[in-house]
């Protein structure tokens, strides 16, 4: 179900566009405006100082525009930056040479960072705190410890899993910050743009269907309006309307508030087999055959959002409004 044209995760055919449609500087950056104030004092206060920035740690779900984020906080910098993921540092030593080899005020950026193992999250504690790496020479009684001087570095984390961070490591961030979905009006503005760097012709109404089907996400935006271009092209002339996007969105499966199967699925499921629930995750997750992770990471964060889906201490459980939204997309007979 991951080959969904509303799924928020990186997809193969999104990444050279990605790039291309990536803002590099902090003012093209839209929306998440409380997030970016506090970004820009932070930046412009460190460099004043001519010091590092405090580590940072970007959380929320995919596609909202964290790693985007991290570029951009190292251009703002004027650093390097530096690329890996939780699982891809598979041993400690792999983190002590990608921390030894960084230059000073360089940032180091780990994305999935709640997917490092614990040994090698372990590295990363004084290097956080002091700057130094511990290493342990030899083993059993004669093993002792040496401490190596690192040069002054950022780190940034993002994770799509802020629960799973553990707290020592959480606390070892000076700047914590959640990715919040994108107001209708945010998506407007970033469908616009990337019209405008693709150049395609999208009238406001146009932009505004896309976007109401965007998910609150820019990657899914940005998705969007490519398949709606293709559908443009070749089944209209070429200018994305109201109707147009409309009718490629209905093709794609994807309704106006960018719901596809798997979220009818998942309602109905809570609504017919369930009664409306409340209903654990896991049970949930065996009748619709989704992994539990996906569901909680993709599906249930856009239906809580839009007020469709509830969690409970005793399960999820379907709103009213959730209710009627289904009951009119289905033909009433629910
Ligand atoms: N605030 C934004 N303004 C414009 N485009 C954005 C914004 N946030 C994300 N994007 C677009 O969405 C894509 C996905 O963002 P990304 O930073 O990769 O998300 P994440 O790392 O959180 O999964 C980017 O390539 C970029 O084109
Ligand atoms: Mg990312």
């Amino acid at each position: 179900m991951e080959d969904r044209i509303v799924s928020s995760r990186l997809k193969g055919d999104d990444l050279p566009h990605e790039n291309s449609l990536r803002p590099s500087k902090l003012d093209e950056f839209i929306g998440q405006e409380s997030l970016k104030e506090k970004l820009c004092i932070y930046i412009e206060a460190a460099r004043e100082r001519e010091e590092t920035l405090d580590h940072v740690l970007l959380h929320g779900p995919p596609g909202l525009g964290k790693t985007t984020l991290a570029f951009i906080i190292s251009r703002e910098m004027g650093v390097n930056i530096r690329v890996t993921s939780g699982p891809a540092v598979e041993r400690a030593g792999d983190l002590a040479a990608l921390l030894t080899n960084l230059s000073s005020g360089d940032i180091l950026f780990i994305d999935e960072i709640h997917r490092l193992n614990r040994s090698v999250e372990e590295i990363l504690y004084p290097a956080m705190e002091d700057c130094a790496l511990d290493i342990i020479i030899g083993k059993g009684p004669s093993a002792r410890s040496l401490r190596l001087d690192l040069s002054p570095f950022t780190l940034i984390g993002a994770t799509t899993r802020a629960g799973l961070i553990s707290s020592p490591l959480r606390d070892r961030f000076g700047i914590l910050e959640r990715l919040e979905f994108y107001t209708p009006d945010a998506l407007y503005e970033i469908l616009a743009r990337s019209a405008r760097l693709l150049g395609v012709e999208l009238d406001r109404q146009g932009a505004e269907a896309i976007a109401m089907a965007s998910r609150g996400t820019p990657r899914i935006a940005n998705r969007l309006l490519r398949r709606v271009r293709d559908y443009s092209q070749v089944r209209a002339d070429g200018v994305i309307t109201k109707d147009v996007a409309f009718e490629a969105l209905c093709i794609l499966d994807v309704d106006e508030m960018g719901l596809d199967r798997t979220d009818y699925l998942l309602l109905d499921t809570i609504i017919d087999k369930f009664e409306g629930g409340p209903v654990g995750l896991e049970t949930i997750a065996a009748s619709i055959n989704e992994e539990a992770a996906t569901i909680e990471e993709i599906y249930e964060p856009y239906l809580m959002k839009i007020g469709f889906l509830k969690r409970t201490s005793r399960g999820r459980i379907v709103t009213e409004k959730g209710y009627e939204y289904f009951r009119l997309r289905s033909g009433g007979e629910k």
